[in-house]
């Protein structure tokens, strides 16, 4: 990796950690996400492709079209007066969340080695897409709505721009916004202005920020970040045999919980400990329980779930421990509202790419 400056970001919080700088991404000590169940736009993290865009909003158009009835070409006036305003706390998360873990079961190079800050969770406020695609009159043979940004990325010798698709019944979910604010200012130019699409469950990939179009087709998007990133492979496959075809094409996110405090390898004073930390679920799942250990997954408990229960956003929780003196693995695993819970180990969720780590959230500390 290259030298990075101390310096954060321009609007980010002085602790955000910059994991990559051209094209920027990096997010918040963990710690400081638990601060609040809303994420502050300071400490949201950022997970870019390509060169973050200059949009002019007053001559910004979203273009929607493909097999519609009646494409549009939307001012964003249009789409604040048009269309119902839904405001909706969702959580992001990035599907190379917790990818450091990962590498200490085999290198994965070429990608952004995240800890557990590639999420935040957000008060979207927008139109529902639905509310758009219904007024553009859906047509029978449409599967799937593709996105595209309007940032321009390179990969393989080729330029072109960010994009991705969910299928269309995902996309007629009241859940699904094209979203012009964030926790109630207009969206920053990092996180996608004027307009992003936000995909409530779903990897944080298909989110598209800067949109420009949106399209109905009968397939998936073949957009780069579609048809070749963003897919799971098994443990045996690597860059250099992947069938890009076999992949699994990623869309829901599965349940994960996560310790923010303490922070690994701490030493501890003797006493009462307290652990705290978040848990989501993909795919409109809720999170219904988290279970904590403090001897490296023996015996568990339960862990108090903190705020109310939902579907699109995350849960903080908390624990508190006995610990004696000595080195201790703490450890924490989530259930969502389908029983599906987190897999034990690191080497069962590896994958050539580093996405979905979900294996069970491991802390060492020491109690002194
Ligand atoms: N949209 C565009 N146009 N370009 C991008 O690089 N990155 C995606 C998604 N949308 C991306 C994008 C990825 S991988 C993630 S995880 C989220 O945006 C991150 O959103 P954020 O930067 O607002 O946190």
């Amino acid at each position: 990796m290259q030298d990075l400056p101390p310096e954060p970001p321009p609007g980010k919080h002085p602790a955000f950690i910059v994991r990559a700088r051209e094209p920027l991404n990096g997010g918040p000590p963990p710690e400081l996400l638990r601060r609040s169940p809303v994420t502050p736009a300071d400490l949201f993290f950022v997970r870019s492709h390509g060169a973050i865009p200059q949009i002019d909003p007053a001559s910004y158009r979203l273009s929607v079209g493909g097999m519609v009835r009646r494409p549009l070409e939307l001012t964003l006036a249009d789409l604040r007066e048009q269309f119902p305003r839904r405001v909706l706390a969702a959580t992001l998360q990035c599907a190379g969340n917790r990818r450091d873990e990962l590498l200490a079961v085999a290198d994965i190079p070429g990608e952004v080695p995240w800890g557990a800050e590639a999420i935040g969770s957000a008060e979207w406020a927008g139109a529902p897409l639905r509310d758009v695609l219904l007024a553009a009159g859906v047509e029978a043979a449409a599967a799937h709505a593709a996105f595209a940004g309007l940032d321009e990325v390179e990969r393989q010798g080729r330029r072109f721009t960010y994009g991705g698709s969910i299928p269309l019944e995902k996309a007629l979910g009241q859940e699904v916004l094209l979203a012009y604010e964030m926790n109630g200012a207009p969206l920053a130019p990092l996180h996608g202005a004027p307009l992003r699409v936000v995909v409530p469950g779903y990897i944080g990939a298909r989110s598209v920020k800067w949109l420009g179009a949106i399209r109905l087709q009968p397939e998936p998007s073949d957009n780069y970040f579609q048809a070749h990133a963003y897919k799971l492979f098994p443990p045996q496959v690597s860059a250099a045999n992947a069938d890009w075809e076999r992949g699994l094409a990623l869309g829901e996110l599965s349940v994960n919980a996560v310790i923010c405090s303490p922070e690994r390898g701490r030493a501890l004073g003797a006493g009462q400990l307290l652990v705290r930390g978040y848990a989501f679920a993909g795919g409109g799942r809720a999170v219904e329980r988290v279970d904590v250990s403090a001897d490296g997954g023996a015996t568990w408990l339960s862990a108090e779930l903190l705020g109310e229960r939902s579907r699109w956003a995350w849960r903080f929780w908390e624990a508190r421990l006995d610990l004696a003196p000595g080195a201790h693995r703490i450890v924490a695993r989530a259930w969502d509202a389908a029983a599906n819970t987190q897999p034990e180990q690191l080497r069962h969720v590896w994958n050539f790419k580093g996405y979905m780590n979900n294996a069970w959230h491991r802390v060492d500390v020491t109690v002194e």
